[in-house]
């Protein structure tokens, strides 16, 4: 069966909107996990814009099931890597103008510079992953730099026209038979949602999806009503004073 990792970058993103301390995604992953979740994902972004090394250094000590830490290789974040230890690894590109990451890696072009931080994270011990495009040529630059992980990006899919999907889809199903007769576990993710999920859902080698803004959107459109009910509650039937001390 497929597992799902739930990215909860996105409740540290309304958390910074307003640099407090709610919404907590240490609280969220701890609900992602009750609701089921197999693995909890976050990526530590160099511009900090979502989450915190606080939540890296929590999470790890608090989940219960696998803390997936996506990050780009550079020496700051396999510093971090290297004294928190998560779960497991997923390298992706980093750009500080994306809104969120835009596409798979080029391992073809960096095979270098990637075997050699590859190389620091396994012999610590820890698994790694690269986020890559589903193109042969990368893949089989994955598979020469001896990662036992991809995760394969889906974003493209998941923008395209309906025109366009069929054949989006099928260089996805292609990437994961190409990335296991290679010897590679395959994960994938990014841009899916409740509606074009189920096509990837189905296919047979995929062994865990990484999903987070659509899970954080439908919490929000599932919770708001609750939400407000108990504000109003309050509102309607405060308690008398004395409030503080
Ligand atoms: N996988 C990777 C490598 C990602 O960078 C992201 C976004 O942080 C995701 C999965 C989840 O994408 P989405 O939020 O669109 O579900």
């Amino acid at each position: 069966m497929t597992s799902l990792g739930v990215n909860i970058d996105h409740v540290a993103g309304v958390r910074q909107a307003r640099m407090t301390n709610e919404p907590d995604p240490v609280q969220m992953a701890s609900l992602a996990e009750l609701g089921g979740a197999d693995g909890i994902t976050i990526h530590l972004r160099e511009d900090r814009r979502h989450i915190q090394e606080r939540d890296l250094v929590i999470l790890r000590e608090t989940i219960k099931t696998r803390l997936n830490l996506e990050m780009a290789a550079t020496q700051e974040m396999l510093d971090l890597a290297l004294k928190t230890k998560p779960d497991m690894i997923t390298l992706v590109p980093e750009k500080r103008e994306e809104i969120t990451t835009e596409g798979g890696l080029d391992i073809v072009a960096n095979k270098e510079k990637l075997k050699i931080f590859v190389d620091k994270i396994q012999s610590a011990g820890i698994p790694i992953s690269l986020f890559v495009d589903p193109i042969f040529s990368q893949l089989e630059a994955s598979s020469d730099i001896s990662v036992r992980w991809v995760e394969l990006h889906t974003g493209t899919y998941a923008l395209s026209s309906w025109k366009n999907q069929a054949l989006e889809f099928s260089k996805i199903k292609e990437g994961v038979i190409k990335a296991r007769n290679l010897g590679l576990r395959v994960n994938a993710g990014h841009g899916l949602t409740y509606q074009n999920v189920e096509p990837i859902a189905s296919i047979q080698g995929i062994e865990e999806l990484n999903i987070g803004h659509t899970i954080i959107s439908r919490a929000l459109a599932i919770g708001l009503q609750e939400a407000v009910k108990e504000m109003k509650e309050i509102i309607r039937n405060p308690r008398q004073e004395p409030f503080f001390g």
